[in-house]
């Protein structure tokens, strides 16, 4: 009897943990959220342009996005790949939170963005 109850409260740790690790890598899945054949040109480009493009657009990055261009792709790439955009929109301590003087974008986008780094930041 005993050993049931270790294994089951073992057990329940465990997949405690394994949700908790899928909860933070992808938020969003299982909650309606479309995450099939993210791209860039298809996927993070529209996020960009209702959140983040009143600010970071090539026109007035300069003057409002703090000097970045998220209409240019190299930048953009440059700021995923070393970790600087995903800290920005999860609002992770290391990064100024985006959108700026904002609330977090949804977690639907913040997942493709995740997907589409992991995957490498291409210009798909
Ligand atoms: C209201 C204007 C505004 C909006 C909207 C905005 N930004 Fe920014 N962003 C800035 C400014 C200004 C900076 C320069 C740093 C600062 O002032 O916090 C910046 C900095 C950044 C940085 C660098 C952060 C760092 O830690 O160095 C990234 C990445 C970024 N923005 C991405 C985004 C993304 C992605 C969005 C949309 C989800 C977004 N921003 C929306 C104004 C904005």
């Amino acid at each position: 009897m005993k050993k049931l109850l270790i294994f089951a409260l073992f057990a329940g740790l465990l997949a405690g943990c394994y949700y908790d690790n899928e909860e933070t890598l992808y938020p969003s899945l299982d909650k309606g959220c479309d995450t099939t054949g993210v791209t860039y040109s298809k996927s993070i480009v529209p996020i960009f342009q209702t959140n983040c493009l009143s600010c970071h657009s090539a026109k007035d990055y300069a003057s409002t996005g703090g000097n970045i261009n998220l209409e240019d792709f190299t930048m953009v790439q440059l700021l995923a790949l070393q970790g600087i955009l995903f800290g920005a929109v999860t609002h992770n301590s290391n990064n100024s939170p985006m959108p700026k003087n904002g609330a977090k974008i949804d977690t639907c986008s913040i997942t493709k963005i995740k997907i589409w780094i992991d995957h490498g930041a291409l210009n798909n």
